[in-house]
C-alpha cells in the first residue's frame, strides 16, 4: 500500500505535529504500508491565484512542488494530512496546499482512496481542526478513516502520551487496513453523495467555462 503523508507545520517533522505524525506513520509501516512523506516546510506550494486553469485545462500553471504532491496523491492508496492548530484552523502552508487542490475537489479525484488526519495544538480546540480536515478529505472524494489530535505539554511531548501514541499508531494501521481491504464507511455515504451532487451541479452549470471538469465528469458517465 502506498501512503502519502503531508505535514503542514513550519517546523516540519521536528515539531509537535511531526512527532504525532511519526506515530501514525509507524502504524502504517507496521501494517506493511510504504510511506511517502512531504513536509510543506521542505517544499514550495504557493497560494492559489484563482485563475481557474485547473477547472479549464486540468492543470495548474503555477510552477512549484504542488505538481509532485498532486501526482503522489493520485498514485496513492491512502493519505495522511497533518497540521498544527493555527487560530482555529490549519497553517497557511497547509491552506495553500488545500486551495491548490480545488480542481481535484471538483472532480472528487481521490474517490476510492482513504484519508486520516492529525492535529496538535497549544491549548485545545483539536476537534474543530480535525473536523475541518475530515471535511477536506471527504471533499476530495475519499473516505476519512479517522483522526488523532492533542494539545502539546511541551516541545514534542503530550499529556497522557502513551495512550495518545497508541491511538495514533492504531490510526495508521487502520488506514492501511482500510485501503488493503477496500473498506466502505456507510455512515459517510450520505455526506459523500450530497457533496458529489453539489459538485456535479456546479460543473454542469459551469460547463461552458470549465471544459476539462465537464469532460472529466462526462468520461466517468456521471453527467
Ligand atoms: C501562529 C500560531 C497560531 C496558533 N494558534 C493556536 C490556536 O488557535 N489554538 C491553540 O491551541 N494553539 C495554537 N497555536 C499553538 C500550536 O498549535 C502548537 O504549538 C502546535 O503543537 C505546534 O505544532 P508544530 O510544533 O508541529 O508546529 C498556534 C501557534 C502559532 C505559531
Amino acid at each position: 500500500m502506498r501512503i502519502v503523508a503531508i505535514c503542514g507545520s513550519p517546523h516540519g517533522l521536528r515539531g509537535n505535529t511531526g512527532r504525532l505524525l511519526d506515530e501514525v506513520t509507524a502504524g502504517v509501516r507496521e501494517e506493511g504500508g510504504d510511506v511517502e512523506l512531504f513536509t510543506l516546510s521542505g517544499v514550495t506550494v504557493k497560494p492559489c491565484v484563482g485563475c481557474d486553469t485547473c477547472h479549464i485545462r486540468g492543470e495548474c500553471p503555477i510552477n512549484d512542488d504542488f505538481t509532485d504532491l498532486r501526482k503522489a496523491l493520485l498514485a496513492s492508496d491512502a493519505f495522511i494530512i497533518a497540521s498544527p492548530n493555527y487560530i482555529f484552523s490549519v497553517t497557511a502552508q497547509l491552506k495553500a496546499f488545500m486551495d491548490r487542490c480545488c480542481g481535484l475537489i471538483h472532480c472528487l479525484a481521490l474517490e476510492g482512496k482513504y484519508g486520516a488526519v492529525v492535529e496538535t495544538s497549544g491549548g485545545g480546540g483539536d476537534d474543530e481542526v480535525l473536523d475541518y480536515l475530515r471535511r477536506f478529505v471527504g471533499s476530495l472524494g475519499a473516505y476519512c478513516v479517522g483522526g488523532v489530535g492533542s494539545p502539546a505539554a511541551g516541545p514534542r511531548t503530550f499529556p497522557d502520551e502513551e495512550a495518545l501514541f497508541a491511538r495514533a499508531r492504531e490510526l495508521g494501521r487502520e488506514l492501511c487496513r482500510s485501503a488493503k481491504e477496500k473498506r466502505e464507511f456507510p455512515e459517510q455515504e450520505g455526506a459523500r453523495l450530497a457533496f458529489a451532487a453539489r459538485m456535479r451541479g456546479l460543473v454542469s452549470h459551469m460547463r461552458e467555462f470549465w471544459p476539462y471538469e465537464y469532460e472529466y465528469w462526462q468520461r466517468l458517465g456521471k453527467l
